[in-house]
């Protein structure tokens, strides 16, 4: 009786402390500490591979050198193996280090670290997937920020991205992917992004960024992010790109929304469905918001997107569309040709669904509490709040479920699941309307009219951009 009391006595006092604010305190005044350090100020992170035997890594030295991450299976770092890749020079006169390690088994624990001339990090670890099931995290609008008045910014708000993680580490300790659907920085700052990737989780988990409208506020996104497989343009994105990537069954199609340029989009889109013929999913993730639509000012710019993506959605039979940019957490109905073919509600399955589920999800840091909102009529599934919000998606062969949580008191808000008896589900053959092919080109015209206005908008910061790279890429 008396262990009981004792036992129901210290669990009392671990959630007590867990909860208090001397513990957020300490939390706060360790990663202070840490942000001094020179592994938090080389900014490493680890973006995903091709595939899952592959790992891309980036981290920033202030001198060029041929970078190269040792590799091994024992935590003491014997028997490893090195890998050597490039730096870019970055826009600040740093350089930003890009080495792949390829040839990594399922199942496996690896420990790395990161060498260049003058720097030898910490040793890391990072594990491979054993099956094909998998969770991954998906945040967006972190929003690390400069302030120029607040000497403190970048470092507040990157402690508020690595509380985010390891709440969300908290609830699942399995999670093997982080998506992050653009935002990363308010300004596109290099400072920004090294601020980011101080996060140790994200020295051991793959995350995968999207090009954000604030990422394009500065040039630095361009050497910041190491995506795979990126898509070659015949409009310039200057500063973005569409990716892929294979993990386990899974096909994620990271685009850069930035771009109008439908024909670029849907050419990119086709080759690399053709390429991964037998994943059991495909996720699409982009930055701007399509069917949220909360924010009034912003619905005819949604619109004109929705005309533009959901066709691409549509045809090639894209389960899930990850976006941001609207700061508000709303889930659509199934779309399909810009309409709702099946409502969702929170904690419901649908099952071979004939369409496309978007979602959006809060801003870590920029929550928003307006007022003035409108709901779009094809939302399934909403929830305002000033908390940060992290969604945990299990996949597995045949269901994808999305369990949505707020990190204060940690507990799921909402959840719905999509289920398929085969790849293809219910997604049918039927095409998109000719029209599309119109307006695929129209977007394309259109953005390269509207790479002139980002190069005058650089130009205004004070950016030494060149016009032809910028328009030609
Ligand atoms: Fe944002
Ligand atoms: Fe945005």
């Amino acid at each position: 009786m008396n262990k009981k009391i004792l036992s129901v006595f210290l669990a009392f006092v671990m959630v007590f402390t867990a909860f208090s604010p001397a513990y957020a305190q300490t939390a706060e005044n360790a990663w202070n500490s840490y942000w001094e350090t020179a592994d938090a100020k080389a900014g490493i992170i680890m973006f995903p591979g091709a595939d899952d035997s592959q790992r891309n890594f980036s981290w920033y030295s202030d001198s060029e050198s041929v970078p190269e991450i040792v590799l091994s299976e024992k935590s003491d770092m014997s028997g490893s193996a090195s890998f050597s890749g490039y730096s870019v020079e970055t826009y600040s006169g740093n350089y930003a280090n890009k080495v792949t390690v390829t040839g990594l088994e399922a199942g496996k624990t690896y420990y790395y670290r990161c060498k260049t001339d003058n720097y030898v990090s910490s040793v890391y670890s990072f594990e491979t997937d054993s099956d094909d099931s998998f969770t991954a995290v998906y945040m967006t609008d972190i929003h690390v920020s400069f302030d120029e008045k607040n000497p403190d910014s970048v470092r507040d708000t990157s402690y508020n991205f690595d509380l985010t993680l390891n709440k969300a580490l908290e609830t699942d300790d399995d999670i093997s992917l982080i998506l992050s659907a653009g935002d990363q920085a308010s300004e596109g700052l290099e400072c920004e992004y090294i601020g980011m990737s101080a996060s140790p989780v994200v020295k051991s988990i793959p995350m995968a960024t999207t090009i954000g409208n604030h990422d394009r506020k500065g040039v630095d996104y361009k050497t910041f992010s190491n995506m795979p497989n990126e898509g070659d343009h015949a409009v310039s994105s200057y500063v973005g790109s569409d990716c892929y990537f294979v993990k386990n069954n899974v096909l994620f199609l990271v685009m850069d929304s930035n771009n109008a340029s439908g024909v670029d989009h849907r050419n990119f889109v086709k080759a690399a469905v053709k390429e991964n013929p037998d994943v059991d999913w495909k996720v699409m993730m982009f930055h701007h918001d399509l069917y949220g639509g909360r924010i009034p000012h912003r619905e005819s710019e949604n619109a004109l997107l929705r005309i533009l993506w959901a066709p691409i959605a549509d045809e090639f039979g894209i389960d899930l569309v990850l976006l941001g940019h609207s700061h508000y957490y709303t889930v659509s109905n199934v779309m399909y040709n810009n309409k709702t073919v099946a409502t969702l509600t929170n904690g419901a399955t649908v099952k071979d669904p004939d369409g496309t589920v978007y979602m959006v999800s809060g801003s870590l840091n920029r929550p928003r509490d307006d007022e003035d909102i409108s709901l779009g009529e094809n939302v399934g599934i909403e929830y305002l709040t000033m908390d940060k919000i992290y969604n945990l998606i299990d996949f597995t062969e045949e269901t994808l479920t999305v369990r949505s949580y707020a990190i204060e008191s940690n507990v799921c808000f909402s959840s719905f699941t999509i289920e398929k008896s085969d790849a293809d589900g219910g997604h049918s053959d039927r095409m998109p309307p000719l029209y599309n092919f119109i307006i695929r080109f129209i977007g394309s015209v259109y953005a390269v009219f509207n790479n002139i206005g980002v190069y005058n908008d650089l130009k205004d910061k004070g950016y030494d951009v060149n016009f032809f790279e910028l328009l030609f890429g």
